[in-house]
Protein backbone atom coordinates (compact mmCIF):
# COMPACT_ATOMS: atom_id res chain seq x y z
CA UNK A 1 0.00 0.00 0.00
CA UNK A 2 0.86 3.77 -0.38
CA UNK A 3 0.76 6.84 1.30
CA UNK A 4 0.76 10.30 0.02
CA UNK A 5 2.49 12.15 2.75
CA UNK A 6 2.13 16.35 2.69
CA UNK A 7 3.80 17.65 5.16
CA UNK A 8 4.86 21.13 5.43
CA UNK A 9 6.78 23.09 8.38
CA UNK A 10 9.45 25.99 7.77
CA UNK A 11 12.23 24.60 9.17
CA UNK A 12 14.30 20.95 9.41
CA UNK A 13 15.05 22.32 13.63
CA UNK A 14 11.53 21.38 14.71
CA UNK A 15 9.53 18.82 16.72
CA UNK A 16 7.28 18.18 13.48
CA UNK A 17 10.02 17.39 11.25
CA UNK A 18 10.96 14.44 13.46
CA UNK A 19 7.75 13.12 14.17
CA UNK A 20 7.30 12.76 10.57
CA UNK A 21 10.30 11.29 10.34
CA UNK A 22 9.42 8.67 12.87
CA UNK A 23 6.05 8.31 10.97
CA UNK A 24 7.97 7.60 7.72
CA UNK A 25 9.76 5.07 9.29
CA UNK A 26 7.03 2.89 10.63
CA UNK A 27 5.53 2.92 7.23
CA UNK A 28 8.48 1.55 5.64
CA UNK A 29 9.08 -0.75 8.66
CA UNK A 30 5.51 -2.29 7.97
CA UNK A 31 6.33 -2.60 4.06
CA UNK A 32 4.43 -0.21 2.72
CA UNK A 33 5.75 2.40 0.77
CA UNK A 34 5.27 6.24 0.68
CA UNK A 35 5.27 9.35 -2.11
CA UNK A 36 6.49 12.59 0.03
CA UNK A 37 5.01 16.08 -1.27
CA UNK A 38 7.40 18.72 1.07
CA UNK A 39 6.00 21.23 0.23
CA UNK A 40 8.96 23.70 1.00
CA UNK A 41 11.72 21.85 0.01
CA UNK A 42 10.22 21.65 -3.16
CA UNK A 43 8.89 25.62 -3.41
CA UNK A 44 5.07 24.89 -3.85
CA UNK A 45 3.57 28.10 -4.61
CA UNK A 46 0.47 28.29 -2.55
CA UNK A 47 -1.05 31.42 -4.65
CA UNK A 48 -3.99 30.96 -6.56
CA UNK A 49 -3.92 32.58 -9.97
CA UNK A 50 -6.65 34.49 -11.41
CA UNK A 51 -6.76 32.13 -14.10
CA UNK A 52 -7.50 29.31 -12.00
CA UNK A 53 -9.89 30.99 -9.76
CA UNK A 54 -11.88 32.19 -12.61
CA UNK A 55 -11.33 28.23 -13.96
CA UNK A 56 -12.48 26.78 -10.72
CA UNK A 57 -14.92 29.15 -9.45
CA UNK A 58 -16.69 29.47 -12.98
CA UNK A 59 -16.59 25.15 -12.83
CA UNK A 60 -14.95 25.24 -16.13
CA UNK A 61 -12.53 21.83 -16.81
CA UNK A 62 -10.22 24.85 -18.99
CA UNK A 63 -7.59 25.51 -19.03
CA UNK A 64 -5.71 22.53 -17.48
CA UNK A 65 -4.67 22.70 -14.75
CA UNK A 66 -0.48 24.14 -13.97
CA UNK A 67 1.72 21.39 -13.87
CA UNK A 68 2.66 21.64 -10.46
CA UNK A 69 -0.76 20.81 -9.27
CA UNK A 70 -1.18 18.06 -11.70
CA UNK A 71 1.89 16.84 -10.19
CA UNK A 72 0.09 16.70 -6.93
CA UNK A 73 -2.93 15.53 -8.37
CA UNK A 74 -1.06 12.37 -9.74
CA UNK A 75 0.73 11.62 -6.68
CA UNK A 76 -2.82 12.04 -4.87
CA UNK A 77 -4.26 8.64 -7.27
CA UNK A 78 -1.32 6.79 -7.34
CA UNK A 79 -2.18 6.61 -3.75
CA UNK A 80 -4.15 4.33 -1.22
CA UNK A 81 -4.03 6.93 1.74
CA UNK A 82 -2.82 10.52 2.74
CA UNK A 83 -1.00 12.04 5.57
CA UNK A 84 -1.16 15.68 6.31
CA UNK A 85 1.96 16.79 8.42
CA UNK A 86 1.58 20.08 10.08
CA UNK A 87 2.01 22.34 12.50
CA UNK A 88 -0.83 23.98 13.90
CA UNK A 89 -0.53 28.02 12.96
CA UNK A 90 -3.81 30.14 14.25
CA UNK A 91 -6.23 27.01 14.36
CA UNK A 92 -5.00 26.18 10.55
CA UNK A 93 -2.57 24.21 8.88
CA UNK A 94 0.65 26.80 8.05
CA UNK A 95 -0.45 28.98 4.67
CA UNK A 96 1.62 27.10 2.68
CA UNK A 97 -0.82 23.74 3.06
CA UNK A 98 -4.19 25.95 2.93
CA UNK A 99 -2.86 27.23 -0.68
CA UNK A 100 -1.94 23.33 -1.79
CA UNK A 101 -5.55 22.84 -0.97
CA UNK A 102 -6.39 25.45 -2.79
CA UNK A 103 -5.15 25.00 -5.88
CA UNK A 104 -4.78 20.89 -5.76
CA UNK A 105 -8.64 20.27 -4.83
CA UNK A 106 -9.24 22.03 -8.28
CA UNK A 107 -12.60 21.60 -10.18
CA UNK A 108 -12.61 18.43 -11.82
CA UNK A 109 -10.00 16.69 -9.69
CA UNK A 110 -11.76 17.25 -6.05
CA UNK A 111 -15.42 18.38 -7.12
CA UNK A 112 -17.51 19.02 -9.67
CA UNK A 113 -16.59 15.36 -12.74
CA UNK A 114 -14.17 14.64 -10.10
CA UNK A 115 -11.49 11.98 -11.28
CA UNK A 116 -10.34 12.16 -7.63
CA UNK A 117 -9.86 8.89 -6.07
CA UNK A 118 -11.74 7.74 -2.92
CA UNK A 119 -8.99 7.16 -0.52
CA UNK A 120 -9.04 4.29 1.80
CA UNK A 121 -7.93 6.74 4.36
CA UNK A 122 -6.58 10.21 5.62
CA UNK A 123 -4.30 11.14 8.93
CA UNK A 124 -3.48 14.26 9.95
CA UNK A 125 -0.65 14.25 12.34
CA UNK A 126 0.04 17.89 13.35
CA UNK A 127 1.64 19.65 16.58
CA UNK A 128 0.20 22.44 18.88
CA UNK A 129 1.66 24.69 21.46
CA UNK A 130 -0.90 24.70 23.35
CA UNK A 131 -2.86 21.74 25.63
CA UNK A 132 -5.56 19.87 24.14
CA UNK A 133 -8.03 21.42 27.04
CA UNK A 134 -6.78 24.59 25.92
CA UNK A 135 -7.44 23.42 22.17
CA UNK A 136 -10.98 22.34 23.51
CA UNK A 137 -12.24 25.02 25.29
CA UNK A 138 -13.29 27.32 22.73
CA UNK A 139 -14.10 24.31 19.71
CA UNK A 140 -10.91 25.25 18.26
CA UNK A 141 -9.90 21.69 18.25
CA UNK A 142 -13.15 20.89 16.39
CA UNK A 143 -12.95 23.71 14.15
CA UNK A 144 -9.69 22.28 12.85
CA UNK A 145 -11.20 18.76 12.82
CA UNK A 146 -14.59 20.00 11.23
CA UNK A 147 -12.58 22.51 8.38
CA UNK A 148 -10.53 18.90 7.51
CA UNK A 149 -13.38 16.21 7.86
CA UNK A 150 -16.11 17.94 6.83
CA UNK A 151 -15.15 20.10 3.77
CA UNK A 152 -11.70 19.33 2.66
CA UNK A 153 -11.98 15.79 2.88
CA UNK A 154 -15.35 14.59 2.83
CA UNK A 155 -16.61 12.16 0.22
CA UNK A 156 -12.94 11.69 -0.59
CA UNK A 157 -11.73 9.48 2.15
CA UNK A 158 -13.58 6.16 3.48
CA UNK A 159 -11.96 6.65 6.87
CA UNK A 160 -10.00 9.33 8.87
CA UNK A 161 -7.89 10.44 12.11
CA UNK A 162 -6.79 13.38 13.49
CA UNK A 163 -3.87 13.37 16.11
CA UNK A 164 -2.35 16.20 17.89
CA UNK A 165 0.85 16.21 19.10
CA UNK A 166 0.18 19.20 21.89
CA UNK A 167 2.68 21.27 24.34
CA UNK A 168 5.51 21.28 21.57
CA UNK A 169 5.80 24.95 21.93
CA UNK A 170 9.95 25.31 23.06
CA UNK A 171 8.65 27.04 26.02
CA UNK A 172 7.36 24.12 27.49
CA UNK A 173 9.16 22.00 29.59
CA UNK A 174 6.66 18.71 28.00
CA UNK A 175 8.21 19.35 24.90
CA UNK A 176 11.37 17.49 26.16
CA UNK A 177 9.62 15.25 28.10
CA UNK A 178 7.27 14.04 25.88
CA UNK A 179 9.65 13.57 23.16
CA UNK A 180 10.46 10.27 22.73
CA UNK A 181 7.03 8.88 23.46
CA UNK A 182 5.33 11.49 20.45
CA UNK A 183 7.71 9.85 18.29
CA UNK A 184 7.02 6.56 19.34
CA UNK A 185 3.36 7.31 19.17
CA UNK A 186 3.94 9.06 15.54
CA UNK A 187 5.70 5.60 14.36
CA UNK A 188 3.01 3.39 15.64
CA UNK A 189 0.85 5.47 13.58
CA UNK A 190 2.57 5.02 10.69
CA UNK A 191 3.29 1.26 11.18
CA UNK A 192 -0.15 0.71 11.93
CA UNK A 193 -1.55 2.86 9.09
CA UNK A 194 -2.89 0.06 6.84
CA UNK A 195 -3.17 -2.84 9.99
C1 LIG B 1 2.94 31.53 13.59
C2 LIG B 1 2.60 30.53 14.65
C3 LIG B 1 1.28 30.34 15.01
C4 LIG B 1 0.93 29.38 15.96
N1 LIG B 1 -0.38 29.18 16.27
C5 LIG B 1 -0.71 28.23 17.14
C6 LIG B 1 -2.08 27.98 17.44
O1 LIG B 1 -2.99 28.59 16.92
N2 LIG B 1 -2.37 27.01 18.35
C7 LIG B 1 -1.39 26.26 18.96
O2 LIG B 1 -1.71 25.39 19.76
N3 LIG B 1 -0.08 26.49 18.69
C8 LIG B 1 0.28 27.44 17.79
N4 LIG B 1 1.58 27.66 17.51
C9 LIG B 1 2.60 26.83 18.14
C10 LIG B 1 3.07 25.75 17.20
O3 LIG B 1 2.03 24.92 16.79
C11 LIG B 1 4.16 24.95 17.96
O4 LIG B 1 5.17 25.84 18.28
C12 LIG B 1 4.71 23.90 17.11
O5 LIG B 1 3.74 22.95 16.87
C13 LIG B 1 5.92 23.29 17.80
O6 LIG B 1 6.44 22.33 16.96
P1 LIG B 1 7.68 22.57 15.99
O7 LIG B 1 8.94 22.44 16.80
O8 LIG B 1 7.54 21.49 14.99
O9 LIG B 1 7.53 23.93 15.34
C14 LIG B 1 1.95 28.62 16.56
C15 LIG B 1 3.29 28.83 16.21
C16 LIG B 1 3.62 29.77 15.26
C17 LIG B 1 5.08 29.96 14.90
Amino acid sequence: MRVLIVYCHPSKDSFTKSMCDAFLKGITDSGNEYILSDLYEMGFDPVMKEEEYLRDANYRDTPAVADDVRKEQEKINSADAIALIYPVFWTEAPAMLVGWFDRVWSYGFAYGNKTMKLLDKAIILCSAGNPLDRLEQFGLLDSMKKVMFGDRLFGRVKESEFIVFDCTSRENELREKNWDANLQKAYEKGRTLFA
